[in-house]
């Protein structure tokens, strides 16, 4: 059993605030497994009550995890008064209130960005200790040498004297281009490009492919995003594919 309160479950899978939540309940318009509920601290089991608001059935879900292709030109922030966040291009049926990207990419970087309300699971992805490595495709100005590779794996200091810990390089060339796919498990501030600097090579466009091993889903098109099946939020966390 998974007991939340019902005002809180409704907020969260109605995307209404727990104020409203909580009118909704007072005006008769929720009904837990057929019966009206009149008291918003009744306690709901997540994972097998049915929940009905004004004639809706909900399947109900303490969180939400979406797999989003973050196209270019896009800001990984839940909101601006000014640009467009990755968050604003999530479509209405997968939107909750409190939304998040698990994690940064750079405005210019395409790929895997998971969006969720759970903060536990995005600390997790997020943090060097819990070893999740994200893959990263980078389009280089210049071929990438032996010597390189063995500095990055080794763990590169930067420019600015911060120490990388080791990662994992392979290089190869897409459309006659020079290019590099590499594996880190932290997220400094735009650290594929200043660790590639700090080799004296440049990035000329970056794709995140992966994180842990689940791959982005190659039938979502720049924009696209669905939600991440339980399998798939397993493959976030496991090194097979590393
Ligand atoms: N490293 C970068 O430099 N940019 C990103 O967007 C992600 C990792």
């Amino acid at each position: 059993m998974n007991l939340k309160r019902l005002d809180k479950i409704i907020a969260l899978n109605c995307n209404v605030s727990r104020k409203e939540a909580r009118k909704l309940i007072k005006d008769a318009a929720v009904q837990v497994n057929g019966r009206p509920v009149m008291r918003a601290e009744e306690l709901i089991d997540v994972d097998a009550d049915e929940i009905n608001v004004n004639g809706y059935n909900f399947t109900l879900k303490e969180h939400v995890y979406i797999m989003l292709h973050k196209p270019r030109g896009v800001i990984s922030a839940t909101r601006d008064p000014q640009k467009e966040t990755v968050v604003d291009i999530i479509p209405d049926a997968l939107k909750r209130r409190s939304l998040f990207p698990a994690g940064r990419l750079d405005r210019d970087t395409t790929g895997l960005l998971i969006i969720t309300d759970d903060g536990a699971f995005c600390h997790q992805i997020m943090s060097p200790s819990h070893h999740v490595y994200k893959t990263y495709e980078a389009i280089l100005s210049f071929p990438i040498y032996d010597e390189d590779i063995r500095k990055l794996e080794e763990g590169i200091v930067l420019d600015d004297g911060t120490e990388c810990l080791p990662a994992k390089v392979k290089a190869f060339t897409k459309d006659g281009l020079p290019a590099a796919e590499i594996k880190i498990r932290e997220g400094k501030y735009h650290q594929v490009k200043r660790m590639f600097a700090a080799v004296g090579n440049k990035v000329e466009q970056l794709h995140r492919s992966q994180i842990g091993s689940l791959r982005l889903d190659p039938s979502l098109a720049e924009g696209e995003c669905r939600e991440l099946t339980e399998e798939e939020k397993e493959l976030v966390f496991s090194d097979e594919l590393n």
